[in-house]
C-alpha cells in the first residue's frame, strides 16, 4: 500500500485522512466540490495543529502531513491508489453513484473499501468490478482516537484482502477485528439495544437519566452512561439505526423506544440541538 485514496469529506473523511497522513501514507481525497475538499483539509490541519500545541508533533511534521493530502474533485486520480475508501453519506442512492464512478477509474488490483455502518456489504460489493476486492473498513468517530476498525468481509471477499486491510489498519495503530456482513456488524448491533433499553428503563421510571447514566458508569465502567451517548450521537441518528436494525432482522426487539422516538418528532436531538435526554443549556 503505497497511496489511499478516500472518497467523502464529512465527519468521518476527516479523521480517516489525519489517520493515514499521520502514519506516513500520501493520500488523494475525492469531494464533491472544492469548498468541501478544503473544509475537510482544514479539519484535518486543525486537529494536527492540537497536536502541535500540545507539543506532541512538531510544526514541520505536520505540514508535512498536510502536504501529503492531494485534495480535488476529479476520481481519475484515484487511478493509482492501491486503496480507495468511499466513506460519503449513509445513502444507498449516493454510495452507488460513488461506488461506480471510483470503480470506473480503480486500477485492477486495487482494492475498494467501504465505510458504511449500516447498508449491506454484499450489495454494494455487486457495485464494483471485482467483488473479491472489496471489504468494509468501519471505522469508529473520533477516528484518531478509536482503536477499533471492524474488518467487514462479504460472501466474495478474498483472504488476500481481509489479510491485506487487517495488516494496514495494524500499521495505522488500529485493532482490526473481523467480522461478517450483518447489520450493526458487532458494535452497532450490541450499543444501540443497550442505548434502547435504557430509554425503557428511563420510560418505566426504574430512575432518572442521571441514575442510570450513574449505573453504567459506576457499575460497569462505561465512561458515558448509555443515555448520554445517545445525546452525543444524536438521537436521530440512534433512532434511525434502531430501524435499520429492526428492518433488517425483522426483529421487533429492536423497536426504538418512544422515549427516543418522541424526542426525535420534537427536535430534542441531545447535544447538537441543546436538549435530549439532558438540558445542556442549564
Ligand atoms: N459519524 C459516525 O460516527 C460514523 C461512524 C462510522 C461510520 N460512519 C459512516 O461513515 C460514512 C460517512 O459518514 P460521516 O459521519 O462522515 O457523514 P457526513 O455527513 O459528515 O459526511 C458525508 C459526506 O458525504 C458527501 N456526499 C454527500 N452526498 C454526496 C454525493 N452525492 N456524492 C459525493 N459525496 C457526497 C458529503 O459531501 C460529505 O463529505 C457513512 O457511511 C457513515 O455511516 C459514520
Amino acid at each position: 500500500m503505497k497511496t489511499i485514496g478516500l472518497v467523502g469529506t464529512g465527519t468521518m473523511s476527516t479523521g480517516i485522512a489525519q489517520a493515514f497522513v499521520q502514519h506516513g501514507y500520501p493520500l488523494v481525497l475525492v469531494g464533491r466540490s472544492d469548498s468541501s475538499v478544503d473544509r475537510c483539509i482544514a479539519g484535518v490541519r486543525k486537529a494536527l495543529y492540537r497536536l502541535v500545541s500540545k507539543q506532541q508533533l512538531h510544526e514541520e511534521e505536520a505540514e508535512k502531513m498536510l502536504a501529503a493530502i492531494n485534495g480535488g474533485t476529479d476520481y481519475d486520480r484515484l487511478a493509482d491508489c492501491q486503496l480507495i475508501i468511499e466513506s460519503v453519506a449513509e445513502d444507498l442512492v449516493i454510495k452507488t453513484d460513488v461506488l461506480t464512478h471510483i470503480a470506473d477509474v480503480a486500477d485492477e488490483d486495487a482494492i475498494i473499501a467501504t465505510n458504511t455502518s449500516s447498508l449491506s456489504l454484499e450489495a454494494l460489493a455487486s457495485l464494483v468490478k471485482n467483488p473479491e476486492q472489496f471489504i468494509g473498513m468501519h471505522f469508529f468517530h473520533p477516528v484518531p482516537l478509536m482503536s477499533l476498525v471492524e474488518v467487514v468481509s462479504g460472501l466474495r471477499t478474498s483472504d488476500l484482502t481481509k489479510v491485506t486491510i487487517r495488516e494496514l489498519a495494524l500499521k495505522l495503530g488500529k485493532q482490526p477485528v473481523e467480522v461478517k456482513d450483518a447489520p450493526g456488524f458487532i458494535v452497532n448491533r450490541v450499543l444501540f439495544p443497550m442505548i434502547n433499553e435504557a430509554a425503557f428503563a428511563l420510560q418505566e421510571g426504574v430512575s432518572d437519566a442521571e441514575g442510570i447514566d450513574n449505573c453504567m458508569r459506576a457499575g460497569c465502567n462505561h465512561p458515558l452512561g448509555p443515555l448520554a451517548l445517545a445525546d452525543l450521537v444524536g438521537l436521530d441518528v440512534v433512532y434511525a439505526i434502531l430501524k435499520s436494525l429492526q428492518e433488517e432482522y425483522g426483529n421487533p426487539r429492536y423497536a426504538p423506544c418512544l422515549e427516543i422516538k418522541k424526542r426525535v418528532e420534537a427536535g430534542l436531538l441531545g447535544r447538537k440541538s441543546g436538549r435530549g435526554f439532558y438540558d445542556y443549556a442549564k
